[in-house]
């Protein structure tokens, strides 16, 4: 199956805001397939549209618990704050802390655009919400955390 090159941080797609599907055709079927391989192939938990260069309302996921395929998704509420070690296949070779919401609730469409919701906890929640900044122009990088020996401290013991 075909597989995409991903585009990498200093790229401007990377930056803008990516458009609203509107047509859940064949053409995206075939993106979604080719999207879940590419992020496979590259050992990612999750891919958006624009890190393959199509700035598109598109994530796949897969955190080893099945693939989720989110089209339009949107997060409409959220609670908590965990920090957590993240990394990014349009940031090659780093890792960074973030702080993201421990829980949360999104909104998207599948595949044939039907609507669905879901919620989201850890780090399932947290490669959500990565996914969706992308869609967004927002990279983890942007969000850096700077923990103390503390807080890693206790992050550890979650
Ligand atoms: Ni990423």
């Amino acid at each position: 199956m075909a597989t995409y090159n991903v585009v990498t941080i200093g790229d401007e797609i990377l930056r803008e805001k990516a458009v609203l599907v509107r047509r859940f055709d064949a053409r995206l079927h075939n993106m979604l397939d080719a999207m879940a391989e590419t992020m496979y192939e590259f050992d990612g938990v999750g891919l958006a549209a624009p890190q393959i260069g199509i700035s598109k309302q598109i994530v796949v996921i897969d955190v080893g618990e099945g693939l989720w395929e989110l089209i339009n998704p949107k997060i409409v509420e959220k609670s908590g704050n965990v920090l957590g070690l993240e990394g990014c296949l349009s940031v090659p070779e780093k890792q960074g802390y973030v702080y993201r919401a421990q829980k949360i609730l999104v909104r998207a469409q599948n595949r044939y655009g039907e609507p669905f919701e879901f919620e989201a906890e850890n780090y399932f929640a947290r490669a959500c919400q990565h996914e969706i900044d992308h869609l967004n122009g927002v990279l983890y990088v942007d969000k850096l955390a700077h923990p103390t020996e503390q807080e890693l401290a206790e992050m550890d013991e979650e």
